[in-house]
């Protein structure tokens, strides 16, 4: 193999041009970034030894750092996994992320985005934040011959080419810019630049850092685990530092949870609540899941089996102390222990985020803005813990704009008033000027709004909470104490009635008289026991075709157009007006609750036609 000079994918040259740029003003974390993934590489070798049986001198692994004040470069230095010619060209070359392109066009947007950038993780290209030219000499741990030798200026290519006498791991080495203070780029090869960067993002990881100059050798970190040291000996400044090492968050988390569990079974988990939600969160193929260590030594990233699904977005590290080095994902699931790890994470997730409620309802409200939609998830897949995620969730309410709590709803229910009633919908707007909330509106009953595609299954999955029924107020009857001010309807609807269920056979099973309806002419509501459209809906998207199910039409008797309709049908059944106006009605009930018409040309016409009429 020679020299090859390659291009960049289009991606990674699009965040590399950002980096060039540099968008981000704390251009410090650089350092971090390369210790981090020093630091993932010497967890990678001492595993493949004790996984995979590599032969491997892992009596030493440790990250290094040369600076040569006089040439300008700084050098990281491990000596882990390291990288074969072929990885170097896929892994530095091209950025695998799921949304990448779509958050690159985000940030061109939105030029000063250190947010944006923070939920992406730049890695190792913000070495060019920094420097005008990297070099990476690798050697890839148990591969025989030469090492790989790669360099880029960080414009559109890199050259790759053999490296004689590489050792095994892996060697990143910076020409830095020009130190200009007034951008925050400072001068990195001063010794006390890099201790306190070290120091301040890097205090914890497990492997010394040292700092060579000439002869001199100093560790810089203090590799103590997070999680085995007492709450009250960390700062909050540290535990935000080990955050954002494991969750490539730039953020600081909204809480911090420590759990130890001694006796048959022990372990320590540090788990963070961050404080806003990833943009992947609702993407299937991110990554998600905790941290596994045992003893100390790290085992796996993103164990799912830590943490069910629905609380994803937690992040932190589990140590545990009696589980084999060897521990395979496909033992994982299996596991005993593991399993009782997960439900005793879960209880106490839940139980913070309750305590936070009443502790610091702003944090809380944070939480539930940012996560709701994710936890209430957790109510589809773990029937066992339907109350301690109801109590911690919040919906929309007719009551005021914040959201409420059932238990506040249930405080706030009306003399006489014995389930809990809600309406589902695509958006607030559509939910509350939906025909089905003008009886409730109008007699002060609170009606939650829920607005997440997931509302639409949990309530039926779900049925209760404290005792009081979830009621839809779209389906079913609705027997809401009598309105004293509303008149009693006039003559016989009976034969009109019967009359519309005739003709509206195709679309509807019945027509009825409604109390739901004040304003409106008439609205659709289904049946207690059917699905609902927004669910059928839901099922089509999914590949599922089930039968369509028909729904009720109600009429409001009070409405002039409903009363003159029983008129027209008294005066002449046969009235040729009548099917259209009938089709007419039903068309207005099915745009009014934001429903798609069959046919909305048909609809047009017959609308059109009967303008014609009154002009
Ligand atoms: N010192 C190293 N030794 C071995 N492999 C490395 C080293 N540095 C980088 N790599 C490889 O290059 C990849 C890209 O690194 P980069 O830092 O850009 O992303 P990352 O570490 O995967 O994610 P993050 O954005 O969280 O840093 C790594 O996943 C790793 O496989
Ligand atoms: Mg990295």
């Amino acid at each position: 193999m020679t020299m090859e000079t390659l291009e960049f994918q289009a991606e990674a040259r699009q965040l590399l041009q950002l980096m060039v740029h540099s968008i981000y003003s704390n251009k410090d974390i650089f350092l971090r970034e390369l210790i981090s993934n020093a630091s993932d590489a010497l967890d990678k070798l001492r595993l493949a030894k004790l996984q995979d049986g590599l032969e491997a001198d892992t009596s030493d692994l440790h990250i290094e750092i040369e600076v040569d004040a006089e040439a300008r470069t700084l050098t990281v230095r491990d000596n882990g996994i390291g990288m074969t010619r072929e990885e170097v060209v896929a892994l530095i070359g091209t950025i695998a992320k799921s949304g990448t392109a779509e958050l690159l066009g985000k940030l061109k947007e939105a030029k000063e985005s250190p947010e944006l950038i923070g939920q992406f993780g730049v890695g190792f290209y913000s070495t060019f934040m920094v420097a005008d030219k990297v070099e990476l000499i690798t050697r890839k741990a148990g591969t025989e011959g030469h090492g790989t030798r790669w360099e880029s200026a960080g414009e559109g290519t890199f050259t790759i080419d053999d490296a004689p006498d590489a050792p095994v791991g892996t060697a990143v080495t910076l020409h830095l810019r020009p130190k200009d203070e007034d951008d925050a780029l400072y001068d990195y090869t001063d010794a006390w630049k890099i201790k306190e960067i070290v120091k301040r993002y890097s205090d914890f990881i497990a492997f010394p850092i040292r700092k060579t100059s000439g002869d001199e050798v100093e560790t810089l970190n203090s590799q103590k685990a997070l999680w085995a040291r007492p709450r009250s000996e960390v700062t909050d400044a540290e535990y935000h530092e080990f955050y954002k090492h494991i969750s490539h968050d730039w953020t600081d988390p909204l809480e911090i949870i420590n759990m130890k569990a001694e006796g048959t079974f022990e372990y320590e988990a540090l788990l963070f609540i961050p404080s806003r939600a990833p943009h992947d969160l609702f993407q299937r193929d991110a990554r998600r899941g905790l941290q596994l260590y045992v003893k100390r030594v790290f085992i796996m990233d993103d164990s799912k089996e830590l943490i069910p699904d629905y609380l994803r977005f937690v992040k932190g590290v589990v140590d545990a102390a009696d589980l084999s080095l060897n521990i395979s994902r496909e033992i994982l699931q299996q596991d005993r222990h593991i399993q009782m790890i997960r439900r005793r994470l879960v209880k106490k997730v839940l139980s913070t985020i309750k305590d936070l409620m009443s502790s610091s309802p702003e944090k809380y409200a944070t939480f539930w803005r940012e996560f709701g939609r994710a936890v209430k998830e957790g109510l589809l897949a773990e029937p066992d813990n339907h109350k301690p995620i109801l109590e911690i969730a919040s919906f929309g309410t007719t009551e005021g704009t914040e959201p409420t709590t059932l238990t506040a709803y249930i405080e706030r229910m009306k003399e006489g008033q014995e389930e809990i009633y809600f309406l589902t919908g695509e958006s607030r707007s559509q939910v509350e000027n939906s025909p089905h909330m003008e009886a409730f509106r109008a007699q002060g009953y609170e009606v939650l709004v829920l607005t997440d595609p997931v509302d639409e299954i949990w309530v039926d999955v779900v049925g209760e909470f404290d005792g009081k029924k979830l009621r839809s107020i779209a389906r079913g009857a609705v027997d809401l104490p009598k309105d004293e001010e509303k008149p009693e309807p006039e003559g016989d609807f009976a034969p009109l009635l019967g009359f519309l269920t005739e003709k509206l056979t195709e679309q509807v099973k019945e027509v009825r008289l409604s109390h739901r309806l004040t304003t409106s002419a008439a609205c659709l509501v289904s049946d207690a026991d059917d699905i609902t459209p927004a669910l059928e809906k839901m099922y089509r998207a999914m590949g599922q075709e089930g039968p369509r199910v028909k729904r009720i039409l109600e009429l409001n008797p009070n409405h002039p157009l409903v009363s003159g309709l029983r008129a027209a049908h008294e005066r002449s059944a046969g009235d040729a007006a009548l099917p259209d106006t009938a089709e007419l009605l039903y068309g207005t009930a099915l745009l009014a609750e934001g429903g798609d018409l069959e046919d909305p040309a048909r609809f047009a016409k017959l609308l059109a036609d009967r303008l014609a009429q009154t002009v």
